[in-house]
């Protein structure tokens, strides 16, 4: 690093009531720490910014610990190691791991996974070849296990998570119809991504667009979103479907949880409903990414990015996740290679 170098850091300041406004941080900046034995210092180039922050502010127990006052807030990315104490990494060699909102992050050399620059652009290792495409990938094939001929409905379909899910989907000889706010994203899943239809959740009645664009039911619901949406596919299962319980990002903000009203639709379907965390497929994540890395390969498979560019301007640009601002997966660029 350069003499001098400054860390720019996120720490979080105070716990959200509702949206977190910037209030909710506190920027410091401190000298970027030498790395001790075993240890690299990164820099950091792309953050990931994702809808589960919202909960990790949460002082409540979860599938992992909330973030302390005072701590940098947890963020995974992709980086550059500038000093290497650890054997396996080497200066200019670019890595991922959960680095933090910071310009500079240094760590555990076991803790980062290195990763090919020249086999894909950086923003795809947070995106199809990151957590979202994990996401997307056991999520839908273990928990979903959609069969071809079947009708898959995806909210937040326009979203990193739910445009992979459509796209994987399709590869399996679905039905795929995705559910997101606004005319410009449902155009876009029909024609950029593949989708056989889209429902606009923000325009269009819910329950009348199901039973058009779903004529034979809905045989997995990959449910990103939760509250109202979930309720009316609910409302619209084939009998032995399947809800992958992934996310509710429309309740994060929210002071309680509104959760479905309809449950009684899966005993009439005899129907499962069914919650799964990415991190537990961990062992399994080279597997995915092989085979997504040859769908894309094949052109059968593509990713979209939203990245903004400035650590500054962290605490708007997250938001946008929460706004529906944002279009793909939702990136923060810290620095370039
Ligand atoms: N279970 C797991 O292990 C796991 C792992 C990763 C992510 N997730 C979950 O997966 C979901 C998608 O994450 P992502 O990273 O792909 O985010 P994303 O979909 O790229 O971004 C969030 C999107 O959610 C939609 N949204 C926001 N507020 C909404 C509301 N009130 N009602 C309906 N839709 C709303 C917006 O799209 P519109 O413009 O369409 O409203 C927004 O673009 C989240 O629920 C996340 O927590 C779960």
């Amino acid at each position: 690093v350069e003499a001098g170098a400054t860390n720019c850091q996120f720490r979080l300041a105070a716990r959200p009531e509702g949206l977190p406004g910037r209030d909710c941080w506190e920027m410091t900046e401190e000298a970027p720490r030498e790395p001790a034995d075993g240890e690299a210092l990164v820099k950091v180039l792309q953050l990931s910014l994702d809808p589960a922050m919202r909960g990790w502010m949460n002082d409540v127990p979860s599938y992992v610990p909330p973030v302390g006052i005072g701590e940098v807030m947890r963020a995974i990315g992709v980086g550059q190691v500038v000093e290497s104490k650890h054997e396996r990494l080497a200066e200019g060699d670019f890595v991922t791991g959960l680095f933090g909102i910071q310009e500079y992050a240094t760590l555990p050399g076991d803790a980062l996974t290195p990763i090919d620059a020249d086999l894909a652009p950086l923003a795809t290792y947070l995106n199809v070849l990151g957590v979202p495409g994990m996401t997307a990938y056991f999520g839908l094939l273990d928990i979903g296990k959609p069969q071809p001929g079947e009708t898959v409905v995806v909210s937040g379909a326009a979203g990193a998570v739910g445009a992979t899910v459509g796209q994987i989907a399709k590869l399996k000889g679905c039905r795929a119809v995705g559910i997101a706010g606004g005319p410009e994203k449902c155009q876009m899943l029909v024609e950029d991504f593949g989708f056989d239809a889209a429902i606009d959740y923000k325009n269009d009645e819910l329950l009348p667009a199901l039973r058009e664009k779903c004529p034979e039911r809905v045989n997995v619901y990959f449910d990103n979103v939760g509250g109202e949406v979930l309720d009316a596919v609910l409302a619209r299962l084939a009998r032995k479907a399947r809800i992958v319980i992934c996310g509710a990002v429309s309740q994060y903000n929210e002071s309680s949880m509104r959760g479905p009203s309809n449950y009684m639709a899966l005993l009439v379907r005899r129907a499962r409903m069914e919650g799964f965390v990415v991190f537990d497929y961990a062992d399994r994540y080279a597997e995915a990414a092989r085979e997504m890395g040859g769908w894309m390969a094949e052109g059968k498979l593509k990713g979209s990015e939203d990245i903004v560019a400035g650590i500054e301007t962290f605490p708007d640009t997250l938001l946008k996740l929460f706004r529906g601002e944002n279009t793909g997966k939702l990136i923060l660029e810290v620095a370039s290679a």
